[in-house]
């Protein structure tokens, strides 16, 4: 009945005696036959209804083995073997792995680099700030890696629609259930181009549970087809078409997707920056920080896309430098609302918006995380001020007028925050700009001023102007 199936499962018997020490595979069934063939009539190609009545159909069986087999990197023999098996049912995205490309054949990519998307459809395995936030940061890794801005909107038609569902969708490309394929994207275009769907018979998640899938891991992948990529057969690229969990956290756009959307839009654009950026005149008396940290040995005064870095060791106290703060932080192409050194650990954190980084210092690589790490509540979407304070090893976060404490020991926001900043911190009123520690002293800054606090007391001791910390 099934002739060649004896066949192909002798020769995998074959291969096992090849091979030391022998631990007999599980016999290859005929349902796996089935599977393997539905599998490779839909992501490599494979033509007719994939029954084996002549040998032509079993050589072209074989060819999609071999073609499937060499795209994963696994051994190429053309016959159906446990391990090529595995890699067939391990959980993926539903773009078929036709070709060899990093693009599509023609190369089609978005002329208007201001992308708009859509959650048209959201999944209620999560919430609604969960689904945005993980949108949010899988676009961020984008468009730091390419010129690209993305524009979020809730109505209408937008370039990339994303949406959940189950099943049959309206696109000739239904789902199958819980496993298998958990989404699929369309290459950039009009009508579907750029729509992202989500099979909603998934579990989606945050983080990395026993069950269900994260989606930002997800979302990141069909972002990259939605932009132009097509599948990677570099097992460590966002475009490997099988699922690997990542933390949203602690990813970074592996370096052949990097390449892969740079080739496409161009790499991030220092110049229109530069164009844009205006060197600030430090002694204006308008002039307000966003953030201060030390990084190295070096106390940094972010403002816009520029900085001032001021060194505080001994041999050159007060020697300041300026410039665009790409020039020092390569990574930090964006404004920065707050930052914090932790001198215990020889590092400084970098936010901006719901991201961070992590620096060790000025001019080394950096990376980067979710704001969420720290355990904010998704409602908080940036952060204005961060401050360690050594002694207590505490951090304190402000985030509009109230504020948040961080154990660092213990990685975990301590209980009983947010509380009120105008009630916790008398002498203060409103929104923090940005805040350091000096020698047991809080620096505070708000607009044009600088405060410096007495935490143990309680009280502001005196109040200069900010820039007073330039020399002004
Ligand atoms: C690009 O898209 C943005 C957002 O939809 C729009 O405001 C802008 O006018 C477009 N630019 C061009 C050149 O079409
Ligand atoms: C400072 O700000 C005030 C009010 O916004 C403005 O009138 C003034 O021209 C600014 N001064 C400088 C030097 O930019
Ligand atoms: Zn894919």
């Amino acid at each position: 009945m099934w002739p060649w199936v004896v066949v192909l499962y002798l020769l995998g018997n074959a291969d096992v005696i090849w091979t030391f020490p022998i631990t007999p595979e599980p016999r290859i069934t005929r349902e796996d036959f089935q599977f393997a063939k539905e599998y490779l009539r839909r992501f490599n190609n494979l033509a007719g209804d994939g029954a084996q009545r002549s040998r032509r159909d079993t050589a072209a069986f074989e060819n999609k083995v071999r073609e499937m087999q060499e795209f994963f990197g696994l051994e190429v023999t053309g016959h159906l073997n446990q391990q090529t098996l595995a890699q067939m049912k391990t959980a993926r995205c539903g773009v078929p792995d036709v070709d060899n490309y990093n693009f599509y054949p023609d190369r089609p990519k978005w002329r208007n680099h201001t992308i708009r998307y859509r959650i048209a459809k959201y999944t209620p395995d999560l919430r609604r700030e969960q689904v945005e936030n993980s949108f949010r940061m899988a676009l961020k890794m984008w468009s730091d890696a390419a010129p690209l801005r993305f524009l979020k909107v809730d109505r209408g038609k937008a370039d990339i629609m994303i949406s959940f569902s189950s099943r049959d969708h309206g696109d000739f490309f239904p789902f199958d259930g819980p496993r298998g394929v958990l989404a699929h994207a369309f290459e950039p275009g009009g009508d579907m181009g750029g729509d992202i769907h989500f099979d909603e018979d998934e579990i989606w998640t945050m983080g990395d549970r026993s069950y269900g899938y994260n989606l930002f891991t997800v979302a990141a992948h069909e972002l990259g087809h939605a932009l132009g990529l097509a599948h990677s057969r570099d097992p460590s690229a966002l475009m490997y078409p099988s699922y690997k969990y990542n933390n949203m956290a602690h990813y970074v756009l592996p370096i052949d997707d990097s390449l892969g959307i740079q080739a496409l839009y161009g790499p991030p654009n220092p110049r229109k920056q530069q164009q844009t950026l205006a060197t600030p005149d430090k002694c204006d008396p308008n002039l307000s920080f966003d953030a201060v940290a030390l990084i190295g040995q070096e106390r940094v005064f972010f403002k816009d896309r520029y900085v001032w870095l001021r060194t505080t060791w001994a041999g050159q106290r007060n020697r300041l430098r300026q410039g665009p703060s790409s020039t020092y932080l390569p990574s930090i192409l964006s404004p920065v609302d707050a930052a914090y050194s932790l001198p215990a650990k020889g590092v400084a954190y970098i936010f901006t918006g719901p991201k961070y980084w992590v620096v060790q210092q000025l001019n080394a690589k950096s990376h980067y995380g979710s704001i969420y790490d720290f355990g904010f509540p998704t409602k908080v979407k940036k952060i204005d001020a961060a401050v360690h304070i050594e002694e207590y090893r505490k951090t304190y976060f402000f985030v509009g007028d109230v504020y948040y404490r961080y154990d660092e020991d213990r990685s975990a926001m301590d209980s009983g925050f947010p509380r009120s900043i105008a009630t916790n911190w008398p002498g203060i009123v409103g929104k923090i700009d940005a805040a350091f520690e000096l020698s047991g002293y809080i620096h505070l800054f708000r607009g044009t001023k600088a405060y410096k606090y007495d935490v143990k007391k309680r009280h502001v001791m005196y109040v200069v102007k900010a820039n007073a910390w330039l020399g002004c």
